[in-house]
């Protein structure tokens, strides 16, 4: 019986290892979320030419605009209408109402966000362009510009990962 045990738990052990080991290996492609603004989200007073300055936008990038519902809005316009801060025709309205809104960069352009009720003449505009993404690398180390975690979701999927194993690790060694 202890033998059996023994033999149950060292099989539990490997499957684990197997799973954390295929769950943390980076995906060949993995798309960013970025949240507009980051720490300051989509507000005014906010630089978003500074904010967007230095990152490649990619096919399959997400944008995430979080801000106050009740006062700001998330609009897709043309070039024009960016300069100018008109929002009477918005190429896309991307407002849902919780003041949470996800953009998925599906096109490669130039996406032009503004928003209306008068935010945009202060500034509350971000124009994004949006590349093919580059070919997987080739056994090199990741890149030194890559988007920091602050900025993105990224690296926020292998902490739960770990935690996940984690437990099941210490169920299987209370059966054991
Ligand atoms: C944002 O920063 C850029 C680059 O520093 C500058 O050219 C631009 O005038 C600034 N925009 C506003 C609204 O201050
Ligand atoms: C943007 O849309 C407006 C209104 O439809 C139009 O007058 C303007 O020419 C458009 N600008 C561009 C760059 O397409
Ligand atoms: C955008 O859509 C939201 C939610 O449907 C709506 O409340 C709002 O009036 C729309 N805004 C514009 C400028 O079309
Ligand atoms: C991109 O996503 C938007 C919103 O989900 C959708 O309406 C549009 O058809 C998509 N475009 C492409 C080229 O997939």
């Amino acid at each position: 019986m202890e033998g059996l045990r023994r033999g149950i738990g060292w099989w539990a052990a490997a499957a684990m290892l197997t799973c954390a080991v295929v769950l943390m290996m980076p995906p060949e492609v993995s798309a960013v979320r970025y949240i507009v603004g980051a720490s300051m989200g989509w507000t005014s007073n906010v630089n978003y030419t500074v904010w967007a300055q230095g990152k490649q936008f990619y096919l399959g990038d997400w944008l995430f605009f979080v801000y106050d519902r009740n006062q700001m809005n998330v609009l897709e316009v043309n070039s024009t209408d960016y300069e100018n801060c008109i929002s009477d025709h918005p190429l896309h309205n991307w407002t849902t109402g919780a003041g949470r809104d996800v953009v998925p960069l599906n096109v490669t352009k130039t996406y032009y966000f503004i928003s209306g009720k008068g935010f945009c003449f202060g500034g509350m505009k971000v124009a994004v362009h949006v590349e093919k993404p580059p070919p997987p690398p080739t056994a090199s180390p990741q890149k030194s510009d890559s988007p920091s975690s602050l900025n993105s979701f990224r690296g926020q999927i292998f902490v739960p990962v770990l935690f996940a194993v984690a437990a099941l690790w210490d169920s299987f060694l209370l059966l054991l």
